[in-house]
């Protein structure tokens, strides 16, 4: 088993080897994912969302994060780990901000972080890296910026935008990024900027043109029935799979039939007569 490295995902794009990516948020689900092969796992701050039931990821703090990362990365043995910089982590000051990207590394074990924004970002991003700290850019739809972006849209339809989007990926690749995240954006940009770059780009709702693609694992294990984005794809309705099997766990219980002998301890007859 060879430990996944910024390296290793660098070398990837050269060698044209597609990279994939699932968010984790716990112990036990960053085991499975890892076990199961995935080259990078982020503790995305979607885990305001999909652990903590908020509307949006502003709410998640450093402690949130760190809490959640320190829980993943008693669960990897291979995929290299990126831990999402929560919202006003990294906006206030550089120095805050390569603070906390230094505790999400040093106390929490991750291999790397991930911010959201482009070249007002370019001090942060550089400071960041200076400090030894690998980092992932993440453009297009980025959710901290819900408000600004008024709602969960597309990005980079128009041409300002998109020029800005190409411009913003770039500055990221000069400030020493190894990766970036393109979140929402027409199929035809983000190949665009996955041929521009040397470093590779990560989609998500972002078309087959990316080096790599990743998703929320919850999402794409089909957890939450209902509406979904038109990106997901679900490779497994586990809502069906788990409500199944605990009507079956309720119904045995209240039947008597679970648990059965086989699940049960015995003990010597004769301490037990001794208890009559
Ligand atoms: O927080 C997250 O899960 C993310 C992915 C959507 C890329 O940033």
């Amino acid at each position: 088993m060879k430990k996944v490295t910024t390296a290793v995902i660098r070398e990837q794009k050269k060698l044209g080897q597609p990279i994939s990516m699932l968010t984790a948020y716990d112990y036990s689900f960053a085991r499975v994912l890892d076990e199961a092969g995935v080259d990078m796992l982020l503790v995305g701050d979607s885990l305001g969302n999909v652990m903590l039931g908020y509307q949006t990821t502003l709410p998640v703090t450093m402690e949130d994060m760190l809490h959640h990362v320190k829980a993943v990365c008693r669960g990897v043995n291979r995929a290299l780990v990126v831990a999402d910089m929560p919202f006003m982590s990294y906006q206030v000051s550089i120095e805050e901000a390569v603070r906390n990207a230094g505790r999400l590394l040093q106390e929490a074990g991750a291999q790397a972080v991930k911010l959201e924004g482009g070249q007002e970002f370019e001090g942060t991003v550089r400071a960041i890296v200076k400090a030894g700290i690998p980092v992932v850019g993440h453009l297009g739809l980025t959710p901290q910026a819900v408000h600004q972006l008024g709602g969960y849209k597309v990005q980079g339809k128009e041409e300002a935008a998109a020029k800005k989007l190409l411009a913003d990926a770039r500055a990221l690749e000069a400030c020493g990024a190894f990766a970036v995240v393109l979140e929402c954006v027409p199929e035809a940009l983000a190949s665009k900027v996955t041929d521009e770059l040397g470093i590779p780009t990560i989609g998500i709702g972002a078309g087959a043109g990316c080096d790599g693609q990743v998703l929320v694992t919850q999402d794409m294990l089909g957890l939450f029935p209902g509406n979904k984005a038109k990106f997901v794809k679900e490779y497994a309705n586990l809502h069906e799979i788990i409500t199944g099997a605990v009507k079956s766990y309720i119904s045995e219980v209240q039947a008597r039939k679970y648990p059965g002998a086989e699940h049960s301890f015995k003990m010597d007859e004769a301490v037990l007569e001794k208890l009559y």
